[in-house]
């Protein structure tokens, strides 16, 4: 089955669109009480998050996604203290094979990619800098299911769809895994406290923060995950990019070299050669901004964009964006600062700071036909404004940007 035949059939009602509020999300905190009081620093039950939410796929719907190539899913099951993990796609007919006796877990990333509820459902958290998202993830299980007691390196806003699961959660610091396990486990897991989430209840956990969930019922959990490179990967990934990019005159030399009957020994020189060498590396706060700029807006290996099937001239593509406005695609990462931006990983060449067309998109993820002509045509010169549609243009041709028909 295509992907795009598994997304039209995805395509619900979006039952996530309710009128509450942020407060209501945030259980009567406004965004900037909640990041002040729990963002990173410790749990929060929220009853109601989302009332009436209704969740955003079916069992069919979800079982449809998990037969894609292109869509990562895993299949977690417990037999007694047994634990099996296996890895999509999971053809149609496999689920008959599955025994009651045994809970499992089905588990579908990046739904917001794939579903417009989902990308719906994560601007809810556009209060969190889009360079912190992760994904939206969604478990499935049956009564008794569970992925068990582990830690998570994210933040991650668990938000209850149909079903009741009972959450427990600990803040210990024993964090000893089990060995022997396809799946990181916690040895002994003492919770400290637990509750039952039902539908449109949700539970925010800082990053490892140990918990585990148990399906009561057959049910829907949606995992709302922020992450952030680990330092081990960051730090590396900018020295391996410094490297690629280096350009560093000079060479060793040794006039002054004494002759010597150890002709197997480091010579000194060289030590202090590369010591005095390494004190020129200084990293400017532009150079890390635009290290960040691309790390943080590359997609993932495995993401790939759709190109649309016809090309459109910049004529067309011009009055069409005016119409209807621009989105960009839910896999596009667009970011800026205040002298640059990046899109997929890409510098853009913004001479006279970043426009507020840019600003706009990359915030809202979207720009509508009335702002488009109002901040293309403030304050910007023709050339900025020519640049600006020629980046569209090229973005719309990658599938990195649709026109919002
Ligand atoms: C689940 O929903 O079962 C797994 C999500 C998690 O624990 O992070
Ligand atoms: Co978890």
């Amino acid at each position: 089955m295509t992907l795009f035949k598994v997304i039209r059939d995805c395509i619900m009602k979006p039952s996530t669109k309710s009128t509450s509020s942020l407060s209501t999300l945030l259980g009567g905190s406004d965004p900037a009480a909640f990041l002040r009081d729990y963002w990173q620093k410790k749990p929060l039950l929220i009853r109601q998050a989302i009332p009436g939410f209704r969740g955003l796929v079916s069992t069919e719907q979800l079982r449809s996604l998990a037969a894609s190539e292109d869509i990562q899913s895993r299949l977690i099951v417990r037999d007694g203290k047994k634990w099996e993990l296996q890895h999509g796609p999971f053809a149609k007919n496999f689920w008959r094979k599955l025994k009651p006796q045994s809970p499992w877990t089905l588990l579908v990333q990046e739904l917001n990619f794939h579903l417009p509820a989902a990308e719906q459902l994560l601007e809810r958290f556009h209060f969190i800098p889009h360079a912190r998202v992760d994904d939206i993830m969604v478990s499935h299980a049956c009564v008794g299911g569970g992925v068990g007691p582990h830690v998570d390196s994210y933040d991650v806003f668990l938000l209850q769809g149909p079903g009741r699961r009972r959450w427990r959660i600990s803040g210990q610091q024993d964090l000893t895994l089990r060995t022997g396990l396809p799946l990181k486990i916690l040895k002994s897991f003492k919770h400290e406290q637990e509750w039952i989430l039902e539908p449109g209840d949700m539970l925010y956990l800082p990053p490892h923060y140990s918990h585990e969930g148990v399906a009561i019922d057959e049910c829907f959990t949606y995992s709302i995950g922020f992450r952030a490179p680990s330092s081990q990967e960051w730090v590396a990934e900018f020295l391996s990019d410094f490297a690629e990019r280096l350009e560093w005159p000079g060479h060793f030399k040794d006039p002054s070299l004494k002759f010597s009957d150890h002709p197997g020994e480091l010579p000194q020189a060289m030590n202090q050669f590369l010591a005095k060498e390494l004190k020129k590396l200084h990293f400017t706060s532009r150079l890390i901004a635009d290290f960040n700029g691309r790390f943080l807006t590359n997609p993932k290996p495995h993401v790939f964009f759709n190109p649309p099937e016809k090309s459109i001239n910049m004529l067309d593509f011009q009055q069409q964006a005016t119409q209807h406005g621009l989105r960009l695609d839910p896999r596009t990462r667009l970011m800026y600062s205040k002298e640059a931006a990046w899109c997929n990983g890409e510098p853009l060449e913004t001479k006279h700071g970043v426009s507020p067309a840019l600003i706009q998109l990359a915030d809202k993820r979207y720009i509508g036909p009335e702002q488009l002509k109002l901040t293309l045509d403030k304050s910007v010169d023709s050339a900025t404004k020519k640049q600006i549609w020629q980046w569209w243009l090229e973005w719309h041709e990658d599938g990195w940007l649709k026109i919002d028909v």
